[in-house]
Formats: structure tokens, sequence, C-alpha cells
């Protein structure tokens, strides 16, 4: 039975109309003006935006940190409502296991049978002393899976991995086609850092932002920018905080390096000063990279705008500050870093982007939805509104308003890092490969009904820069 989404503002990141989109099974099966009369079903969208599902590509479902452990797949509902129809979670490597067996544990234990939205894995580096890790990637890429990740940060844990073996991966991701995503901070300076404010007394959240201040990621950027060019590989930095690392980072593309990157919402609307929140609440702010001074806000909007940072990703990794950011108290070293939002991307990005004039609709869908299909392998089958696509869409009503709090999240924690906020917009309905999953705002689907979706190699990283060249506003 066709189902026609009719009348509604269609964008794209490639150009918007007003026009009708017809869905049969599970795919996009025509898109134009006026498809009248072949369809069963019509769902008016006059007044509305459709904008394609969004991707998600940093999210950590199951991330275990600090002997503790991240809400999981069951909880991607916060996906689904916020217009996120694939999300993209980081597998870590249990000590001794292969990559291919960590992604292959973490798909059937942790995502299969739960996962609201449809789901993808990336590869991530946590035992870098096995030499196994340097030779699985073409069975990676066989198995869906191109992109890896490998952090620079996190002194003294199975993450941080050194120079010599970030070389030697990107020299192996080349030759299979692989996306290597950096986690770029300067482990080593941070570690100084904290030993020295932990000797000084300095024991509270707002000492994270101190211990890793713009120096230490823009450092690493360049560095990575530095290891990708001997290489010849491209390189994807994730979670760019501030504007020295993505001044680095623009700098090595317009030199010619196949360097891009990533930032998300909270680098664009948060700051320090969530960090200093009295009574340990500052504990809910703290992730890597730091949150930065305001300073930092607009030259991010702007970095999205002017394509100089691709992607908008949420880095979702939701901790309760009950039990689990309150490990912390004392020593803000022992805080589980990572902070929730895969619920609230696309509203900050239209509310504090698009509706500031800071961000235009398709620049917005670009960050959100096709540039991450692009970057990650799932292009055209997901991340544009496109005959034979994936009928993942979203019925965006830009005239619902309300308040962000985590009385109505589904994030499955005890805070929502947005809390209180003013929130433009909301997804009314969205749609999973043609199924209804959201409606009025509030999830419909089924759990289990995301499905694995297979990635393909040679993402736009290989296909050569692509920063759009503006002239500085
Ligand atoms: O603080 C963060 N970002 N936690 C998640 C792990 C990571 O570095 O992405
Ligand atoms: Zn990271
Ligand atoms: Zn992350």
């Amino acid at each position: 039975m066709a189902i026609m989404i009719q009348d509604g503002t269609i964008v794209n990141s490639s150009e918007l109309f007003k026009g009708d989109i017809l869905i049969e099974g599970e795919k996009i099966i025509a898109m134009g003006i006026k498809l009248e009369g072949r369809a069963a079903k019509v769902v008016p969208a006059k007044g509305k935006y459709i904008f394609p599902g969004g991707i998600d590509g940093h999210t950590h479902y199951a991330l275990p940190l600090a002997g503790t452990h991240t809400a999981g797949f069951a909880t991607t509902t916060a996906a689904a409502v916020g217009g996120t129809t694939c999300v993209i979670d980081f597998s870590p490597q249990p000590f001794g296991m292969s990559l291919m067996d960590s992604i292959v544990k973490h798909r059937a234990e942790e995502a299969e049978s739960k996962a609201a939205v449809d789901f993808s894995l990336h590869a991530m580096v946590m035992d870098a002393a096995q030499q196994r890790i340097f030779e699985e990637l073409p069975a990676l890429v066989k198995a869906g899976v191109p992109t890896i990740k490998l952090f620079m940060a996190y002194k003294g844990t199975p993450f941080m991995c050194d120079d010599a073996t970030i070389f030697r991966m990107l020299q192996a991701c080349k030759k299979a086609g692989m996306l290597m995503m950096l986690h770029a901070e300067n482990g080593d300076m941070i570690d100084v850092y904290q030993k020295q404010l932990l000797a000084g007394k300095k024991t509270d959240p707002k000492y994270h932002a101190t211990s890793r201040p713009p120096v230490v990621e823009a450092e690493a950027t360049a560095r990575a920018a530095y290891l990708a060019k001997a290489a010849d590989c491209p390189v994807f930095i994730v979670h760019v905080s501030c504007t020295e690392a993505m001044m680095a980072l623009r700098a090595a593309n317009l030199e010619g390096v196949n360097i891009f990157g990533e930032t998300c919402p909270h680098y664009m609307v948060l700051g320090v000063e969530n960090l200093a929140k009295p009574d340990f609440e500052g504990a809910k702010y703290v992730c890597s990279p730091a949150l930065r001074e305001s300073r930092h806000h607009d030259q991010l909007w702007r970095a999205i705008e002017n394509g100089w940072l691709q992607v908008v990703g949420s880095d979702h990794c939701a901790f309760n500050f009950k039990d689990q950011k309150e490990m912390g108290r004392g020593d803000f070293t022992k805080i589980p870093n990572g902070a929730p939002g895969v619920e609230n991307r696309l509203a900050i990005l239209y509310t504090y982007g698009v509706l500031t004039g800071r961000l235009s609709l398709q620049r917005m869908v670009d960050v959100f939805a096709t540039a991450p299909a692009k970057f990650y392998g799932l292009h055209p089958r997901k991340g544009s509104i496109l005959v034979g696509a994936d009928a993942d869409l979203v019925i965006f009503d830009p005239e619902y308003s309300g308040t962000i709090t985590v009385k109505t999240s589904q994030q499955g924690i005890d805070y929502n890092a947005y809390e209180g906020l003013s929130q433009k917009g909301r997804p009314e309905k969205v749609f999973l490969r043609g199924e209804l999953i959201v409606d009025k705002g509030q999830y419909v689907g089924k759990a289990g009904q995301g499905k694995f979706i297979e990635r393909q190699p040679y993402g736009a990283a290989y296909r050569g820069r692509s920063v759009r060249k503006m002239p500085p506003k």
C-alpha cells in the first residue's frame, strides 16, 4: 500500500521545494509536484518541512567507562523522537579480543533486537598492542564496517594510542578504504595538567576544562593532519570543540590534506559556566573535549554554515548523575566523561542555528543527515530524500514551541544537558523505512525494529577536499 506525504516543503542539502513524496514498502518510489491519485493513504504535510531522517554518526550506547556503563540501545527511542533514524555506535574493544569479534559482540549483545532506529557500528581500538588490529581492516569492510576510531587522549586507559599506532593504522586504512575517526586531544599534556590541579586541591568539575584547554586540542588536531598527510590517507576529527582546533583543521584542509571534522550541539550552545554549576552539578557537563567559553560558539556555527566542519554528531554518552557522575566527587578526573544529546541534536540546530540566521535549512540538513551519510558510507541509501532511498523521513512542525526537559526525555537517564532551553519546532512524524515510528512527537514504533545497516568503504573523505572555499564573513 503506497503512502503519499502531500504538499510539504521538502528539504535536501541540494534543493528545497514544495511537493509530494510517495513511499512503497521501505523505499521512496517517487517525489515531485502533485503526485495525486497514486496512494491509498495520504499524510498531509502542508506547512511542514520534510527532512531526511537524521544520521547520528557518534553515539556511545554501550560504553564501559570508569567501571560503569552508559544507557543502552533500548533508549534509542530518544533518537527517533529527535528525528534521527540511524545511529552509528562505537564498539569498544575488550582486552584481548579482535576488532571483528568486538563488533560481532556489540551487535549481538547490545544492539540487535533492542534498537528503535537503524544502526551501524564503528570499530574502536582499545587494545593497541595486538598486531592483528592492523590486519583485520579488510574483514571489517567486508562486514559493512568501514570506519574506526582511535584516541590521542585518555592517558592511562586502554583508549589512548601513540603516534606510531595511529600512523600505522592510517596506512592500513588507506589500503582498505576505511575512514579513521580521531579523538584529537594531547593525552600527555592533559595528564600533566590533571596531576598539577589535583596536587593544588583543585578537584571540582570546572577544573576538567582547565585540564584540557583549547591548545591541547589544537596541537593534536594539527598533529593528526601531519600524520594523515604523511600516510596520504584521509582523517576525520570527531567532536571539534573550539576555534583553535577548527582553524588547525581548516588550515590543513586548505593546504590539501584530506582532513574533515565534526562538532556537536553542546559545543555550540553550552559552556564553561555549566561546568561551574554548584553542588557538583557541573559533573553533568563533563565530556571531552571540555565545554568552552562562549567566544567559540559563533565560530563553530560559522564553521558548519561554511563547510569548514562538515558534520554535527551528538557524541551521545548517557550516564546518570546519581551514582555514575557522582563517582567523581572529590576528584574531577574520576567523573565518567560524556553527555547525553541524541534526542536534541535537530532541536538545537533548528532553534539556535536556523532560527537565529546562523545556519540555512539546507546546511542544517547537510550536517544533520546528508554529510554524515556520505562520510560514513551510507549514502545514497540514507541521508537524502531520493527515489530509491530508504523512506526515512521527518515531518517537522515548525510551529511547535516547548522547553527541553528531562521530564519528557526518552534518553533513560536522570538529567538532560539542555534542561530549560526553549525549543522551536519538532519532528511531528518520523518514518523509518516506510513505517511510522513517531506520531504527534511521541514514539509509536516497536523495540527491535531498527536493522543493522552495512556501509560502504571509500566515503566522501576519499573524494578529495570538500571544504567549501568561502570568504570569511
Ligand atoms: O566525553 C566523551 N566524549 N565521552 C565519550 C567518549 C569520547 O571520547 O567520545
Ligand atoms: Zn572521543
Ligand atoms: Zn564520543
